[in-house]
């Protein structure tokens, strides 16, 4: 039996504003995706916990399988099309992220599955082409992903990332600080929030050009404070992104309500995090205070969880 897992991430500065050139700042959280595969007498059977859902294939890919299986089937032919020939195997896939809420869990899903799998073959994949096969399965999973889901759950830690270019890792300082990853609950589709944003953005370009300038001045500003370790600074700057992303129209009354809470118990900033419309919200606080402020939000009803930032990439676990 092999395990292997993989974190997901939250974007912690500049999303929607990254879609037109923008940066933006994601970082690995403690929250992980799990794969857990052993050697079949024969066919291929790959079930998920999470979405209540199988694949029960033959060694060809044949097989039954609803459309949300899709991704790990994809992850399959692209370890044939490496030389991995198909084995016969069971697969457990679980998560502690919840689903369809921006914390990556589709992408950490296929990273642990693809490096589970190969590991069973005998080579663990590396990192380049562990990117590379689960981008496959993210792609019959969002159509067009930009990649970061992948590569932070391969690589784990904090990057900054434009458009077009390759993630750039940034230091953090921030020991003594958690971050608080609140669910709303709300589902919401990715897609649809981009376009709205897109169309806003082209209907009013003149002014909201300064938005997204805004955007990209409190990346480089948020930057140097993970460096410094100014948790305070980063908190403040937290507040105003997200004002930014309430003027773009992504916040809801729920995500508005979770951020204000999580202020008002003692969080030193909070904002939505990732397409918003729903999803998740995110805070900084005070290691001590994280806990009593995670159990405020709990009470209203919500999912809470504390991470640190920068979480270790995919890896095998020993089981
Ligand atoms: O919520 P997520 O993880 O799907 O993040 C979406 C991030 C956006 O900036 C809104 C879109 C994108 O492709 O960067």
């Amino acid at each position: 039996m092999i395990e292997a897992s993989a974190p997901g991430k939250v974007i912690l500065f500049g999303e929607h504003f990254v879609v037109k050139g923008s940066r933006a700042i994601a970082t690995a959280v403690d929250l992980r995706a799990r794969a857990r595969a052993e050697r079949a007498e024969r066919g291929i059977s790959i079930d998920s916990a999470n979405l209540g859902s199988s694949a029960r294939l033959s060694l060809d890919l044949s097989g039954t399988y609803g459309p949300e299986m899709a991704p790990y089937v994809a992850v399959l032919r692209a370890l044939r099309e490496r030389g991995y020939s198909l084995i016969p195997h069971r697969a457990l896939l679980t998560s502690e992220m919840p689903l369809s809420a921006g914390l990556g869990s589709s992408a950490a899903s296929s990273v642990a599955y693809a490096l589970a799998y190969s590991a069973l073959h005998g080579s663990p994949l590396g990192e380049r082409e562990l990117f590379e096969v689960s981008l496959e399965g993210e792609r019959v999973a969002h159509g067009n992903p930009s990649g970061i889901d992948n590569a932070i759950a391969v690589k784990g830690g904090t990057v900054v990332y434009r458009r077009g270019e390759a993630p750039r890792e940034v230091e953090v300082r921030l020991g003594g600080h958690s971050l608080i990853i609140v669910d709303s609950g709300e589902k919401r589709s990715t897609r649809e929030a981009v376009e709205g944003v897109l169309r806003l953005a082209d209907r009013h370009w003149r002014a909201l050009e300064k938005l997204y300038l805004a955007a990209d001045a409190i990346v480089e500003e948020a930057i140097a404070l993970l460096s410094a370790g100014d948790a305070e600074g980063l908190g403040e700057l937290m507040n105003v992104n997200h004002g930014l992303l309430s003027a773009v129209g992504v916040s809801t009354a729920k995500l508005d309500l979770i951020a204000h809470e999580l202020r008002r118990a003692g969080a030193l900033g909070a904002k939505l995090t990732g397409a918003g419309r729903g999803g998740c919200v995110i805070a900084i606080a005070q290691a001590g205070r994280a806990q009593r402020i995670a159990e405020h939000v709990k009470g209203l009803g919500y999912e809470a969880f504390l991470s640190g930032l920068g979480a270790p990439g995919a890896r095998l676990e020993t089981i």
